[in-house]
């Protein structure tokens, strides 16, 4: 089974609408350069697996796609910016993003640090404008928000750079922050703006929860057994860095095991959700083989 295309199509073409500057004013002062830097990064490619996530989750609860994809592409504005940071010689110091030079290597540190904050804002903005009433739509900001966050990807981040010790638990939770509260987002935005009932929502929770943990597992694995071509990023980083991943704390195979484990568990609890769920497997699929 093959990653829902239409879907990255309908969010690549959405993405290429979308600009943030007003140009120069007449008083010169000019914002375009970056407008410019901000585009570059977020029209760099990528899997664009969290907006079509959220897509995938609004057409399995059948609802209509084209109010989704200001979300969509506040969730791409969101990772994307975390991408660009991550990558600040500050924090991992990579120069290889998405098979391009990354935003410092290009326009310089300040600049890419501008054009991280500016996605966020931004993303916040596409969110909060979504055409939705606006009792979901408050919802939908405040879950994005929480998933950004101390208690999401950017404390995440804190507990990566900050090389704390940690246990097998510990890792689990790391990488439940750093990279799965955003994944879930991802569908649960989309189920929040659907307004889905409690109930309705907790299968889509448990599998978006689970998909987050094996996209990182998969991360970490590539790190070691990728290549930079295929990645579009420098292969390696986690152990130039001393990074505890899934491999450096359990070794490969065991590594690879727990992978399929959570790929299983994350089938089963889509299993239980009321509607159409083949683009969802599909994407926990993919997460499960990609090799880049
Ligand atoms: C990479 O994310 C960063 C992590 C959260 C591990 P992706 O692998 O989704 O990157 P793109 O969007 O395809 O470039
Ligand atoms: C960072 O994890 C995930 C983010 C929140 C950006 P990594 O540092 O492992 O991501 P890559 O491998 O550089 O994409
Ligand atoms: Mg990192
Ligand atoms: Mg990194
Ligand atoms: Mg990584």
């Amino acid at each position: 089974m093959s990653y829902p295309e239409d879907l990255r199509e309908m969010v690549d073409r959405h993405l290429e609408t979308v600009s943030f500057s007003h140009g120069a004013g007449p008083d010169g002062a000019d914002t375009t350069g970056l407008d410019e830097a901000m585009r570059y990064s977020l029209l760099a490619g990528g899997k664009r697996i969290r907006p079509v996530l959220c897509l995938a989750t609004a057409r399995s609860i059948g609802e209509p796609l084209e109010d989704f994809l200001g979300a969509a592409a506040a969730l791409e504005m969101i990772h994307t910016y975390s991408l660009v940071h991550d990558d600040l010689p500050a924090m991992d110091d990579d120069d290889l993003r998405r098979g391009k030079p990354t935003s410092h290597v290009k326009y310089g540190e300040a600049v890419a640090i501008l054009a991280g904050d500016g996605l966020f804002a931004e993303a916040m903005g596409a969110l909060a404008t979504a055409p939705a009433p606006a009792g979901r739509v408050l919802e939908a900001v405040s879950l994005l928000s929480a998933a950004t966050g101390v208690e999401g990807m950017v404390g995440g981040q804190y507990i990566d750079v900050s090389a704390q010790t940690l246990d097998a638990d510990g890792l689990r939770h790391l990488h439940s922050l750093k990279t799965g509260r955003l994944i879930r987002a991802s569908v649960e935005v989309a189920l929040a703006l659907g307004g889905l009932d409690e109930a309705g929502r907790e299968p889509y929770r448990r599998f978006a929860s689970l998909i987050g943990l094996l996209f990182q597992i998969v991360d970490d694995i590539l790190d070691v057994t990728g290549s930079d071509e295929e990645l579009g990023k420098p292969r390696g980083s986690d152990e130039r860095h001393g990074k505890v991943t899934y491999v450096s704390l359990y070794g490969l195979e065991r590594a690879r095991a727990l992978g399929a484990e959570t790929h299983q568990q994350a089938l089963a609890a889509l299993a239980g959700a009321d509607g159409e769920t083949d683009d969802l497997r599909r994407i926990a699929d993919y997460i499960y083989s990609r090799e880049q």
